[in-house]
This record gives C-alpha cells, sequence and structure tokens, in this order.
C-alpha cells in the first residue's frame, strides 16, 4: 500500500447493553425529571447557561455518587470506557479509569450545546435516555481543522474518514465515548419532544 492512514481519531458507538434497556432507561428519565423538579441551583444554572433547557452540570455533576440508577450506569459505562481505552492502546497499567463526572440533560424544542470538549478528563461520552425521531445527533470535529489553513476545502463527494465532521446519530440505549480533546456540539432539537441524554467523563489516576 503507497498511502496508509495515520493518527486516527477513535469513536466508540455501541448499545450500553443486549437487555432490559426499556426498563433501564425508564427508571433513569424518571431520576432526571425527579432531578430538575428538586435542583433549584441547577435550573438558575441552566437558565443562564443552557436555554430552554435543564443541565446538571454546574449544580449536580456526581451523580454516580448519590444515585444507585446512576451507580449502575457507572458501572455500565465502565465497561464500554476499558474496551475503548484497550482500542486507543492506553497503557493503564498500575492504573484505573474512573468515572469522576456524571450529569443529565434534558434539552426541548430549541435547546441547543454549542462546540465544546471536556477539559481535565481522558474519556468522555454521552449514553442517551430519550432520542424523539429527527432530533440531533453528537457532531464531531476534526482535531486538525485549525491547522488546516490554506487547504483546498474536501470534494462534497469525498470518503468519509476524509471529512471535517462527523455526526452520530441519537439513539436511546446508545453509548458514544471518544478522547476528551475532541470537540463536539449538539444541534437545537427541532422536535416537540425532549430529548434526554446523561454525559460523564472518566480520567485516569
Ligand atoms: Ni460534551
Amino acid at each position: 500500500m503507497t498511502t496508509r492512514a495515520w493518527f486516527p481519531t477513535l469513536i466508540h458507538h455501541d448499545w450500553l447493553q443486549r437487555n432490559g434497556l426499556a426498563a433501564f432507561n425508564r427508571e433513569l428519565l424518571r431520576e432526571c425529571h425527579q432531578l430538575r423538579e428538586h435542583d433549584h441551583a441547577g435550573r438558575r444554572w441552566s437558565k443562564k447557561n443552557y436555554p430552554g433547557g435543564y443541565t446538571s452540570y454546574g449544580s449536580l455533576d456526581k451523580l454516580h455518587k448519590f444515585s444507585s440508577t446512576f451507580m449502575e450506569l457507572e458501572r455500565k459505562l465502565a465497561r464500554h470506557a476499558l474496551r475503548f481505552a484497550r482500542a486507543l492502546d492506553l497503557d493503564l497499567t498500575n492504573r484505573q479509569l474512573l468515572m469522576t463526572d456524571c450529569w443529565v440533560n434534558l434539552m426541548p424544542r430549541g435547546t441547543a450545546h454549542s462546540l465544546h470538549l471536556h477539559p481535565l478528563a481522558t474519556i468522555s461520552g454521552t449514553y442517551y435516555i430519550r432520542t424523539p425521531r429527527g432530533c440531533a445527533g453528537l457532531k464531531f470535529e476534526d482535531p486538525r481543522l485549525s491547522k488546516f489553513m490554506a487547504a483546498p476545502p474536501r470534494r462534497a463527494e469525498c470518503r468519509e474518514e476524509n471529512r471535517n465532521h462527523i455526526t452520530y446519530p441519537a439513539v436511546a440505549g446508545k453509548v458514544t465515548l471518544f478522547e476528551s480533546w475532541l470537540r463536539h456540539e449538539v444541534a437545537a432539537n427541532p422536535t416537540d419532544q425532549e430529548r434526554v441524554s446523561v454525559s460523564f467523563n472518566f480520567n485516569w489516576f
């Protein structure tokens, strides 16, 4: 082969588990709505920083420490994070990959999450609880984009791996993992139903 690809950007996308997703998501959704109801500080924070929606990012970002349901989610996600770390060939000898943050995001019509990354973390991701048909996916940006400078644009019909962006659909029951430095965003929810997800960080210790 004369031309090969190097320095890949890996994204993990899989079902959280094979069975029992509907019941587990029902319980998670119930707790998400409870959180929104009781978390006054979070609602205040969201009003300012997450217009139209509710996120516990600014108030309750360690849900896996307080709720047995989110603790169970942590255990399930940790298995995916380890698989992903193996795919990345991360050397975690005598180290541990631990969930450090876990928060919920409730996005009614019009709520969006602009381009960002997750500082001070190793692996980040999202798990989907409720994804109305037509809701926005998770859009990733080529991490080299700022280096392209005067490069010609890609052809419209270019190969998938050569595109500057890739959008992973939001599917209830699926988990998406990425390295925390990879910038991503969620476009405004165009549907009348709420899009509900959990975001989280893993770090190495
Ligand atoms: Ni994010």
